[in-house]
C-alpha cells in the first residue's frame, strides 16, 4: 500500500507533465494544416512535420548545411499566448530558390505578422486571399513575380513594410496603397510600373523609405514630398519621369539618403536641399541639373557619398573641406571651371574623387595620386586627355588596330593578340598609359551597398562552351560608367567590335537567373546602344554576342564607353551585380595600312610605274606623229585617207613636199591651194581648211 501511493503519484506527475509539456508545446492543426498547403504552394520540401513545428525547431527543418550567404530558414512562433498554444508568427524562407507560387493559404496562419520570401524563383500573382490578412512585414522581393500591384494590398492596413522589388510587377500603382497608413517602407524598385504616381500616397505620413527606382513611370514626378516629413530614404532612379526635380522636395529636412537619376528631359537648376544637414549619401545624377554647385552641402557634416554626375553644372568646385567623412565624391561630366581646390589636392588616396570630364584649368593639375581621376578633367589641349600628372608620352609611332581582353589575361585568338587587361579599376580610377602607350581606362563609380565586390571584373561561374571562349571568361565590370580609350591611332576609318556575354547571372532556375543587365554604349561620346541587354541578345547566358560599329579617329584617339543608367534589377541575383559587363574589345583600321618596308616597295614601285608610264606615253605621242619630224613622208602619205577628203595638216605638209612653192596651185577663198602627190595620184589641197580631192 504504501509504496503505491509514490508508485501511483510518479505516474500522474509524469501524466501531468506529459500533457503540461503537449498543452505549452502544441501548435494547433489548423496551422499544421496551412504549413503544409504553404509548403506544398512554395514546394517548399525541407519542412519535418513528424515533429511539432514551434517546439522542435532542430529537427523541423532537415538539417542541411547552405552555405549561400542570402539563405534564410526560420520559422518563429509565439508561445505565450493566455490560451496556451503556440502560433506561427514569423516565417523567413530567403534564398531558396523555392518555385512555387506566393501561397494562398498564408491567410490559414491568422497570428502570421512577418512573411519574407526574398529570393526565391516564385511565380505568379499576388493572391486575392493575402487581403484579409494581418500582415506587419511583406517582402517578396527578387522573385519572378509579375501581374499588376493589386488594389486589396490596402487592405492590409497593419503593413508597416512592403517590398516587391526586383520582380516584373506591371500596370499602375493602385491608389488604396494610400490606405496603408502605418507604412514605413515602401521598396517597387526595379519593375515595370507605369503611368503616373497617385497623389493618395502623400497619405502614407509614417514613410520612412520610398524606392521606386527602374520602372517605366510617365509624366513628372508629383509633388508628394511635402507631407512625408519622417522620409529618410527616397529612391528615384531611372524611374521613366520627366525632369525637373520639384520643388518640394526641399521639405524632406529628415532625408538621410537622396537618389535621384536619369531623368529625361528638361532640367533645372539645383535643388533646394539646405535644410537636408543629416544627409549621407547624396546622388543627383544625369538629371539634367545646370548652374553651381550650392555651397550648403558643405553643412552636410555626415555625407559619405556624393554623386553629383552627368549634369550640367558649371562655375568652381565648391569648398568641402569641412567634409571629412566624404568617401566618395563624383563630379564626372559636367562643365565645372576653374582650378582644381587645395582641399582636394590635400586629400589622400582613402579618398576616391572622380573630376573626369570637366572644363578645369590645367594650370592646377595636383601631382599624381591613386583615387583622383582626372581623365579629359581639363580644357583646351587635345592632349587634355591625359592630364599634365599623368605625365604625356608622345606617341612612337601611329597605330591601325588595338585589341583588349578586358578583365583577362592575354590572350591569342586565331592571329590576333588581345592584349591583358588586368589593372584594378576603381571608385575613381584612370588607369594610364604606363609601359604601354596606345590605351587605357578611366573607371568611375562604386558598386551600391556592397563593400566586398570591388575588383570590378567578373569572371565565368560555369565552364564556357562559346566560339573563342577565351575572351569571355572574364568581363570588366563597373557600376556606373567606364570609359576604354585608344590614342596614338593613325587617323581614318575604324571597324569596332565589342565583344560581350553575360557571364554573372545564370538561366537554372534559380534567383541568380532574375538579373536584368541592361547599359548603354557611347563611340567616340555617341550613342550607339541603348538599353543593351547582353542576355536577351543573345538569347542566353554564357552565349557570345559581338555588336559591329564604325568609328572615326581624327585626334588619333577612340574612346569607348560603357554606361549605367540606372535601369535593370540591382540586387538580383546578388547586391552588386548590375552596370555595363564588357569581355573584349577589338579596333581595327577600316583603311590599308602598311610597315616601312611595304611604303618603301610601293614608292620604288611606283616611280618605276610612272616612268614606264611616261615612256609608253612618249611612245605612242611618236608612233601617232605628234612628237618629232622623223616619220619619212612616205609613211606619212600612206596613211593619207583618201576616201574622206580630210587631210592632217601633217599630211599636207608631207604630200606637198613642205608647202613646196613649186606645188603651190593657187590661192583661193579658203587660202593657198597646192597640188599634193600621192604616190602616182595627185591631189588638190586647201591649206586652210585641210581638205582636198584626189585625181
Ligand atoms: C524533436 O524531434 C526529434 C525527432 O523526432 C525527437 O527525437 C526529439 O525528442 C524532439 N525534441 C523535442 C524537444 O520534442
Ligand atoms: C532570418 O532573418 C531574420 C530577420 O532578418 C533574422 O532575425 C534571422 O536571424 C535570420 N535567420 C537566419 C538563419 O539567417
Ligand atoms: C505573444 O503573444 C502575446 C499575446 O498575443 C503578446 O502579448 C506577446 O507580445 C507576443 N510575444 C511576442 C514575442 O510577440
Ligand atoms: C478589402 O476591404 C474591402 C472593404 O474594406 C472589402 O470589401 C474587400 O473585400 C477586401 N478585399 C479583400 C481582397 O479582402
Ligand atoms: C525601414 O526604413 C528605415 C529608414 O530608412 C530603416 O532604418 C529600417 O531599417 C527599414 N526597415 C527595414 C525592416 O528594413
Ligand atoms: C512592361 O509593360 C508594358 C506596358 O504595360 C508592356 O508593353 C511591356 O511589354 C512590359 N515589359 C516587359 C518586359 O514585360
Ligand atoms: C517600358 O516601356 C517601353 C515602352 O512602352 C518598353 O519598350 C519597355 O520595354 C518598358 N520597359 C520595361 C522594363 O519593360
Ligand atoms: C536639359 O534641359 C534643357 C532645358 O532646361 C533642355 O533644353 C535640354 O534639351 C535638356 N537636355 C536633355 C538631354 O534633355
Ligand atoms: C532653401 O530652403 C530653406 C528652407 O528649407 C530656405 O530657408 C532658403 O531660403 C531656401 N533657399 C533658397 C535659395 O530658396
Ligand atoms: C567659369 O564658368 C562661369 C560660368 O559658366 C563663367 O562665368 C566663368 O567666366 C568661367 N571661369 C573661367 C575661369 O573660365
Ligand atoms: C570649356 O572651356 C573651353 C576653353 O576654356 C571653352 O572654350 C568651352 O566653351 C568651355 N565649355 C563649356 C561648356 O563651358
Ligand atoms: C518568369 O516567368 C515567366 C512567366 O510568367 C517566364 O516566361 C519567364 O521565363 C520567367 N523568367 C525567368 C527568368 O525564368
Amino acid at each position: 500500500m504504501k509504496a503505491v501511493l509514490p508508485y501511483t503519484s510518479f505516474t500522474v506527475a509524469v501524466l501531468l507533465l506529459v500533457l503540461c509539456m503537449a498543452a505549452q508545446a502544441a501548435t494547433p492543426d489548423n496551422e499544421v494544416k496551412a504549413l503544409r498547403e504553404i509548403a506544398e504552394q512554395l514546394k517548399k520540401k525541407d519542412w519535418n512535420f513528424d515533429v511539432d513545428p514551434c517546439t522542435n525547431e532542430t529537427s523541423w527543418f532537415t538539417p542541411k548545411l547552405d552555405s549561400r550567404p542570402l539563405y534564410n530558414n526560420s520559422l518563429i512562433c509565439n508561445c505565450s499566448n493566455s490560451d496556451g498554444v503556440c502560433h506561427v508568427v514569423e516565417l523567413f524562407l530567403g534564398g531558396q530558390d523555392l518555385a512555387g507560387v506566393l501561397p494562398p493559404a498564408l491567410v490559414k496562419l491568422p497570428y502570421l505578422k512577418t512573411i519574407d520570401l526574398t529570393r526565391n524563383y516564385l511565380s505568379g500573382n499576388i493572391p486575392s486571399e493575402w487581403g484579409s490578412m494581418q500582415l506587419e512585414y511583406l517582402s517578396i522581393c527578387v522573385n519572378n513575380l509579375s501581374g499588376p500591384i493589386p488594389s486589396f494590398l490596402g487592405n492590409i492596413t497593419t503593413l508597416g513594410y512592403l517590398s516587391i522589388d526586383n520582380n516584373m510587377f506591371s500596370g499602375t500603382i493602385p491608389h488604396e496603397l494610400g490606405k496603408l497608413v502605418n507604412l514605413k517602407n515602401l521598396s517597387l524598385s526595379a519593375n515595370n510600373l507605369t503611368g503616373e504616381l497617385p497623389v493618395a500616397l502623400t497619405k502614407l505620413i509614417k514613410l520612412t523609405e520610398f524606392r521606386i527606382s527602374s520602372n517605366n513611370f510617365t509624366g513628372r514626378m508629383t509633388n508628394l514630398f511635402q507631407s512625408w516629413n519622417q522620409l529618410r530614404i527616397l529612391e528615384i532612379q531611372a524611374s521613366g519621369f520627366e525632369g525637373p526635380i520639384p520643388s518640394s522636395i526641399s521639405t524632406l529636412s529628415t532625408l538621410t539618403e537622396l537618389r535621384i537619376s536619369d531623368l529625361v528631359g528638361e532640367g533645372s537648376n539645383f535643388p533646394n536641399l539646405s535644410s537636408m544637414t543629416g544627409m549621407t549619401k547624396l546622388m543627383l545624377r544625369s538629371c539634367n541639373i545646370s548652374g553651381q554647385i550650392p555651397t550648403y552641402i558643405s553643412n552636410m557634416r555626415q555625407l559619405q557619398i556624393l554623386d553629383l554626375s552627368f549634369n550640367r553644372l558649371e562655375g568652381r568646385i565648391p569648398d568641402l573641406s569641412d567634409l571629412t567623412t566624404l568617401k566618395f565624391m563624383y563630379l564626372t561630366s559636367n562643365f565645372l571651371n576653374g582650378t582644381i581646390p587645395d582641399w582636394i589636392k590635400s586629400r589622400d588616396n582613402r579618398f576616391q574623387i572622380d573630376l573626369s570630364y570637366n572644363n578645369l584649368s590645367e594650370h592646377s593639375a595636383p601631382s599624381c595620386r591613386e583615387n583622383l581621376n582626372l581623365f579629359k578633367s581639363f580644357s583646351g589641349r587635345d592632349n587634355s586627355i591625359l592630364s599634365e600628372c599623368l605625365k604625356y608620352f608622345p606617341c612612337s609611332k601611329d597605330r591601325y588596330f588595338l585589341h583588349i581582353n578586358c578583365g583577362g589575361k592575354a590572350t591569342t585568338v586565331g592571329n590576333i593578340i588581345y592584349e591583358e587587361d588586368e589593372e584594378t579599376a576603381g571608385a575613381a580610377v584612370f588607369v594610364p598609359v604606363r609601359e604601354r602607350e596606345n590605351w587605357g581606362f578611366s573607371s568611375t563609380g562604386n558598386f551600391r551597398d556592397v563593400t566586398t565586390r570591388n575588383d570590378y571584373v567578373a569572371k565565368n561561374v560555369s565552364a564556357l562552351t562559346m566560339k573563342e571562349s577565351e575572351l569571355y571568361t572574364s568581363a570588366r565590370l563597373s557600376p556606373l560608367s567606364i570609359t576604354y580609350y585608344a590614342r596614338c591611332l593613325a587617323n581614318g576609318r575604324y571597324k569596332v567590335k565589342l565583344h560581350f556575354a553575360e557571364i554573372v547571372f545564370r538561366d537554372n532556375r534559380s534567383f541568380y537567373s532574375l538579373g536584368r543587365r541592361i547599359f548603354d554604349v557611347y563611340i567616340q561620346e555617341e550613342r550607339v546602344m541603348k538599353d543593351f541587354d547582353i542576355e536577351n541578345t543573345a538569347r542566353g547566358v554564357d552565349k557570345a554576342v559581338v555588336k559591329n560599329f564604325n568609328a572615326v579617329v581624327n585626334n588619333s584617339v577612340l574612346m569607348i564607353r560603357f554606361y549605367w543608367a540606372g535601369k535593370g534589377t540591382t540586387a538580383a541575383s546578388e547586391t552588386g551585380a548590375y552596370g555595363p559587363l564588357i569581355s573584349a574589345i577589338s579596333v581595327e583600321s577600316g583603311f590599308i595600312h602598311l610597315n616601312d618596308k611595304m611604303k618603301m616597295t610601293i614608292v620604288v614601285g611606283a616611280v618605276v610605274l610612272v616612268l614606264l608610264l611616261i615612256f609608253m606615253i612618249l611612245g605612242i605621242l611618236r608612233w601617232k606623229g605628234y612628237l618629232g619630224g622623223r616619220i619619212s613622208r612616205e609613211k606619212e602619205l600612206r596613211r593619207l585617207d583618201l576616201q574622206t577628203g580630210f587631210f592632217t595638216y601633217r599630211q599636207i605638209k608631207a604630200a606637198t613636199d613642205n608647202f613646196n612653192v613649186a606645188n603651190k596651185i593657187g590661192e583661193g577663198g579658203f587660202g593657198s591651194v597646192y597640188k599634193g602627190l600621192y604616190g602616182t595620184r595627185i591631189c588638190i589641197m586647201g591649206y586652210f581648211n585641210l581638205q582636198g580631192r584626189c585625181l
